[in-house]
């Protein structure tokens, strides 16, 4: 049976740093409410003039350097964002040129939060389908893009960056202790556009900004992130004892912990990034993957769970042996 094994991670992070404190200066919040009602401490913003498509091909490149993989010998790219560079082309075929390749099909994915696990179930299928060999499935946004500054209560939750992996086709023996993706699932219901949505688009003919029921998101996202992670471990017969990473969408600190601990799963198999990054939208899952690999926390071999939920509502889990 084919696998799409991870071969490689990489990720990156625009160089402005803007800590908590900064928006004491223009919104009435503070350091002390942000830190305590979200774990957020600092977030990354991009450059002027820098855009999503720069933050994936940096991402990128750092994936298929661990790899020691050619831009060229990629088959195939999925781009996870809700803030691409243009309406078209897709910042995929950007980052495609930039990394040199000719000769594969790219693409860009919209989930929102959970773009990238949309996009790792669609890089799998393409993989065990034997349409592609070798994918590189990115996550990459430019939140700061869509912010209300003037609404302090989404402002301060969201950052930009970046997060890439490098799938390969590899055989398998079909058991769960192949490496590889084991398992995925994927939900969606639009019943509920209106509690995280952006008031904007082209055929609105405006860019609009974000908006959210931060409180209803809340309730959804610890109930829906713990049913597909759970859901996503007994396809395959495995469940929470198995697991040795909860890799989650880095939104809020309550969230995390409230689904770590309806999963059955403590916090000291949780990988956790939001302090640093914010919510940084669908590349918060290769992010955290990114640090935690580079951090010595996660290891081959490691069974993972990945989950998250945004604005659809649409959300999932990817089960990975890394
Ligand atoms: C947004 C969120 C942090 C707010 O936390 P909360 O504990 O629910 O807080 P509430 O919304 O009840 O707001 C409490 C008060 O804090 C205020 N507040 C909101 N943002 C604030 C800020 N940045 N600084 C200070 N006060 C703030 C509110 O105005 C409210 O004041 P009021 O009681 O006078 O009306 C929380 O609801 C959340 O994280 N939701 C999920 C959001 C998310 O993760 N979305 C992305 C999913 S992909």
């Amino acid at each position: 049976m084919r696998r799409a094994v991870v071969k490689g991670v990489g990720h990156y992070l625009p160089e402005r740093v803007v800590p908590n404190a900064e928006f004491e200066k223009s919104l009435d919040t503070s350091d002390e409410w942000i830190k305590s009602r979200s774990g957020i401490e600092r977030r990354h913003f991009a450059a002027e003039g820098e855009t999503t498509s720069d933050l994936a091909t940096k991402a990128a490149k750092a994936a298929l350097a661990m790899a020691g993989i050619d831009g060229k010998d990629i088959d195939a790219i999925v781009l996870a964002t809700s803030t691409a560079d243009l309406t078209f082309p897709s910042a995929a075929t950007m980052v495609q040129h930039a990394i040199g390749n000719t000769s594969g099909y790219a693409f860009d994915v919209q989930a929102v939060c959970a773009g990238f696990v949309y996009a790792m179930s669609n890089a799998n299928a393409l993989i065990v389908s034997g349409q592609a060999d070798r994918v590189l499935v990115i996550g990459a946004e430019t939140f700061s893009r869509i912010m209300d500054w003037t609404d302090r209560s989404t402002c301060v939750l969201f950052g930009d960056g970046a997060g890439a992996l490098i799938l390969e086709a590899e055989d398998g023996t079909g058991k769960t202790a192949d490496r590889g993706v084991l398992s995925t699932d994927l939900n969606s219901d639009g019943r509920y556009r209106d509690l995280l949505y952006v008031d904007g688009g082209v055929s609105t003919q405006n860019t609009g900004m974000l908006r959210m029921e931060g409180k209803e998101i809340f309730r959804h996202a610890v109930e829906k992130l713990a049913q597909t992670a759970d859901a996503a471990l007994e396809k395959i017969g495995l469940g929470a004892d198995d697991v040795d990473w909860v890799v989650p969408h880095q939104a809020n600190i309550r969230i995390i912990q409230a689904t770590a601990k309806k999963l059955g799963v403590g916090m000291d198999r949780v990988v956790v990034t939001v302090q640093d990054h914010g919510n940084t939208s669908a590349a918060s899952i290769p992010l955290a993957l990114s640090v935690g690999v580079a951090n010595g926390q996660v290891k081959q071999g490691d069974l993972i769970v990945t989950e998250a939920i945004g604005g659809g509502l649409a959300w999932g889990a990817v089960v990975i042996r890394w």
